[in-house]
């Protein structure tokens, strides 16, 4: 006899945390944590400590609620983890949710490489566990005009870069998803070149806004968003957010893209939201934020302009794009 037992994150609409209760729980935490800080080394509140690392959809601790929030509505976390794009599991928007369920990301190994000092084999979470833990509420806007709001929580990725001391060589990031097409069945289909890749400028890697993102919603990861380590720019298109990295490397030259790859005068390397950059088939002046009827503007860099229209200024964000 064959019993299904539910993953968390298989949790029906009336177990899921409603949006508001979230958020109370997010200012009992920030509150918690503020407690907390009056009776310990502060030191101690800036890393998280684990004994091991939570399962897939389990929750996470020792999270810093950040700034980082653009004061608006959260997309529920059931819309977050249905609707998703992940092509190693299906081309459907709804096919990650049941193809990846049984993913398997225990143990998790990253291979760092290229232009650094610390290059090797990691555990995931020994990449990630020296460094705060946040939580880092970003819009998140995908080149297909859908957008979300979503509460992710991870660690700055230039805190890791920092710790893996690249040399001088290293111009740009690279990111490889996991390649297997046994555990990922949509890589048994050539819809894109595999594995997955992606690549950032170095100034772009170590753009504080830059995330590794490790859960959302308090949780890890779900498998269909990115188990169990994602790459989140909330400046960028949503394709630059790798899922599932299994590797990083610092190389001197720009490392190619998929979308890239796959549509070269489509989908450029910077990707950089921009209302005024038409996409070949279609406007980017409007999104539809899931959830919602009408679709509204499009900010420019996603409304994170103040932070990162310097990486490109004297740049022409149309050739560029
Ligand atoms: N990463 C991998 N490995 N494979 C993918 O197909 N899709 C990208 C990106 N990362 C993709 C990926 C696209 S197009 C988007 S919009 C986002 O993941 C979607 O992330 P989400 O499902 O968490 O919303």
């Amino acid at each position: 006899m064959h019993i299904k037992i539910r993953k968390s994150w298989e949790l029906g609409e009336q177990d899921v945390t409603p949006e508001k209760i979230f958020k109370q729980r997010r200012n009992f935490l920030k509150t918690g944590v503020a407690a907390i800080a009056g009776g310990l080394a502060g030191g101690l509140l800036s890393s998280h400590a684990f004994a091991a690392w939570p399962k897939a959809g389990d929750m996470l601790s020792g999270i810093t609620k950040t700034d980082f929030d653009p004061g608006i509505d959260l997309t529920p976390f059931d819309k977050v983890s249905t609707y998703n794009n992940f092509y190693e599991f299906g081309t459907g928007k709804d096919e990650p949710l049941y193809a990846a369920k049984d993913f398997q990301t225990e143990p998790w190994k990253v291979e760092i490489a290229g232009a650094c000092a610390k290059p090797g084999h990691y555990d995931f979470e020994d990449l990630i566990k020296p460094h705060p833990l946040e939580e880092r509420i970003y819009r998140h806007r995908c080149v297909e005009t859908w957008s979300m709001v979503v509460p992710w929580i991870g660690v700055s990725l230039a805190d890791v870069i920092k710790r893996l001391e690249p040399t001088s060589k290293a111009k740009y990031v690279a990111f490889e998803t996991l390649l297997d097409p046994v555990r990922m069945p949509g890589q048994r289909r050539q819809v894109l070149q595999w594995p997955y890749v992606e690549g950032l400028r170095m100034d772009e890697a170590m753009n504080p806004l830059t995330m590794l993102s490790v859960g959302l919603y308090g949780r890890t990861l779900p498998p269909q968003n990115g188990a169990p380590l994602r790459l989140v720019v909330p400046w960028k298109y949503g394709f630059k957010g790798i899922k599932s990295i299994v590797k990083i490397t610092f190389t001197e030259n720009e490392p190619p893209t998929s979308w890239n790859r796959s549509a070269r005068h489509e989908y450029g390397f910077y990707a950089n939201v921009n209302p005024e950059v038409s996409h070949p088939r279609w406007s980017q002046a409007k999104e539809r934020l899931i959830g919602e009827f009408f679709k509204k503007k499009t900010l420019m860099f996603n409304g994170y302009g103040d932070e990162v229209a310097g990486l490109y200024k004297n740049m022409d964000l149309a050739k560029f794009f």
